[in-house]
């Protein structure tokens, strides 16, 4: 009989390194970063510790600074002046957004922008699409979206994210950008996303709490995984660069089953709530911050997470060289 000694390559530090099969490494971080109306803020986010709304003379600060982290990429959310029920400053070439990826993109910094594509955070019923009845429209959404990607574009965006979860959106996006000279802009879908409570720190922040009903209409059901995996596919013919599975955490086996059926770049949303739970207990004591951020890390890596959308990208790209 063999006498099995798993522990023989656990001995050392540098045994377990060598035979680590999953690696994190700061070019993997997605960073958000949230633009807000006004001049010189840099309001702290009450339901996020550590995360901050910025204004858009500030969030060249930002970006810097994630450049400095050798970080490659933010996502960009915006607050705009006034919401309306068609979420039309989502569209306007002078809206938040528009105009921060024109400040970033003037001052040439080496980072990819990524902007949110959506229109809860712009209309007064706080949903991601149009509303007639209290039911949630959806190809007249989608020729919304493909406004609102195309007025990024124009503003030199480096990647276009819908997260609205409308059926056809990637398509409908594609052909748009494609037609108006853009067809070398790459889209990130937010493919799979759950209708999570997860959530709810960002819609504070971002004031997108739905005013009437809730997002299940639209977003997946939390219960549903070959639902999940057709969406996915979906997204893919219609064009998509990047597929996203969101959020992360409670949701590896959907990560894991995407990765054994494509090898499209696919990339993890570790969602505010994620962020909290662990911060939360952390303040209390209850967990080890630096080792419960990296083992949620490496956990989403290893179902099969190319890149991670992450609060915590800052703080990682900080202590990974310090572990080594
Ligand atoms: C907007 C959007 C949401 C998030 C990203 N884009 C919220 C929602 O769908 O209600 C959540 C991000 C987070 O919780 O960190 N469609």
């Amino acid at each position: 009989m063999i006498d099995f000694r798993f522990r023989r390559l656990r001995l050392n530090e540098n045994l377990r390194r060598m035979t680590r099969r999953t690696q994190l490494s700061v070019d993997h971080f997605i960073y958000p970063l949230f633009v807000v109306p006004g001049e010189k803020v840099r309001t702290p986010i009450v339901s996020m510790p550590g995360v901050f709304q910025v204004s858009i003379d500030q969030v060249v600060r930002e970006v810097q600074e994630v450049c400095e982290l050798k970080i490659p990429a933010v996502l960009l959310f915006g607050q705009p002046t006034q919401k309306d029920v068609f979420g039309s400053q989502a569209y306007d070439d002078h809206g938040i957004v528009q105009r921060a990826i024109r400040e970033i993109k003037s001052h040439l910094l080496p980072v990819v922008v990524i902007s949110d594509v959506c229109l809860c955070a712009y209309t007064t019923h706080g949903h991601c699409g149009l509303v007639d009845k209290n039911q949630i429209l959806n190809d007249e959404t989608c020729e919304v979206l493909a406004k609102v990607a195309l007025s990024h574009a124009k503003g030199g965006v480096d990647m276009v994210a819908p997260s609205d979860m409308m059926d056809g959106r990637v398509g409908f996006i594609r052909h748009v950008l494609d037609q108006q000279g853009f067809s070398n802009l790459p889209i990130l879908s937010y493919a799979a996303k759950f209708a999570s409570s997860f959530y709810g720190p960002f819609r504070e922040a971002q004031h997108s709490t739905p005013q009437f009903g809730d997002r299940k209409s639209y977003q997946l059901d939390p219960a549903n995984a070959s639902e999940a995996l057709r969406e996915i596919e979906a997204d893919i013919q219609e064009g998509a660069d990047m597929v996203m599975v969101k959020p992360a955490l409670p949701y590896l086996d959907i990560l894991s089953r995407v990765r054994d059926i494509t090898d499209i770049p696919l990339v993890a949303y570790q969602v505010s709530g994620e962020y909290v739970m662990i911060e939360a207990a952390a303040a209390k004591g209850y967990l080890d911050r630096e080792r419960a951020i990296l083992e949620s890390l490496y956990a989403i890596r290893r179902a099969g997470a190319d890149m991670i959308i992450t609060y915590f990208a800052k703080e990682v790209a900080k202590i990974l060289p310090r572990r080594g």
